[in-house]
């Protein structure tokens, strides 16, 4: 093309243009398996702060020997075997909104207000030896805003909280964002979700939690100026620990004398 042709910087700028994007479409192509791996150890790092396992002088590797990964069947309870749907691959909330894997729950039953939800969840399984010491559950709900995301770890007599970690949320920092706050996910520590009569009793105070017997066991403090996303903190408890969520599960792992042995 000639030097002074007018369709000369057109041109150019076509070339720069198309050759800029396929980097960019390459670079993100190419990265992907990356960030899903550390995905994957972000995920993991968070199932340790839960379960109180997390030590900054060990690889996430090394701490997570003693977890076992299943997927369960919400609706019963019952252990899904490896070969029907593998845990390393398994991606919940997509399945969420998946034909077969998925369903739509109606108005009643949607109380941590998701729409949708999954029919198989992953379960963590802290082992000490043959044993089961702790169970560390993924939960979500809305908040104000957005969608949190937490895991939550119960203790082996399958109602004793053990600690909690959000990990993905868009609250506002400084408000509902203190869900993050790790001086407040410390006040979850030895909370009670289940009530004498076995339904869930955990509930947010507004302000500071009761101190006195039996409320102590099951309150925590409010977030102040986030009173709608501690009540959001509230229903998702609810509702993973309720009959739609983890419930069947807990009770099988019960019956099945697989705790508490
Ligand atoms: C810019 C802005 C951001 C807010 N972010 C949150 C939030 O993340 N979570 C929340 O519960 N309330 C948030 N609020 C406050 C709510 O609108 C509401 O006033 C509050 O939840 C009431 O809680 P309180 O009774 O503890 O003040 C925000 C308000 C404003 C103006």
């Amino acid at each position: 093309m000639a030097e002074d042709s007018a369709a000369r910087p057109f041109y150019t700028v076509l070339v720069l243009a198309f050759f800029c994007s396929a980097l960019v479409a390459g670079a993100a192509v190419g990265l992907r398996p990356l960030q899903e791996a550390n995905r994957v150890i972000d995920r993991q790092k968070h199932i340790l702060y839960a379960s109180g396992l997390y030590d900054p002088g060990k690889t996430i590797a090394e701490m997570f020997t003693p977890i076992e990964t299943r997927v369960v069947e919400l609706a019963t309870g019952e252990f899904v075997p490896e070969d029907t749907i593998q845990p390393e691959t398994y991606q919940q909330t997509k399945a969420a909104l998946s034909e077969d894997r998925g369903r739509e729950m109606n108005k009643d039953e949607d109380i941590a207000n998701l729409r949708r939800q999954e029919k198989f969840s992953l379960v963590y399984l802290v082992m000490d030896g043959d044993d089961i010491s702790q169970i560390v559950l993924p939960v979500r709900g809305k908040g104000l805003w957005s969608t949190m995301y937490a895991y939550v770890a119960i203790d082996k007599d399958l109602t004793t909280i053990q600690g909690v970690s959000f990990y993905e949320h868009g609250e506002t920092p400084g408000l509902g964002g203190e869900i993050e706050n790790p001086d407040w996910q410390d006040k979850w520590q030895g909370k009670k979700v289940y009530n004498e009569e076995g339904e869930v009793g955990l509930e947010f105070a507004k302000g500071e939690a009761a101190t006195q017997e039996p409320d102590r066991f099951y309150q925590i403090d409010g977030l102040s100026g986030a009173t709608l996303t501690t009540k959001g903190v509230e229903k998702t408890m609810e509702f993973w620990f309720g009959d739609h969520g983890f419930k069947p599960f807990l009770q099988q792992l019960k019956n099945k004398g697989l705790v508490n042995r």
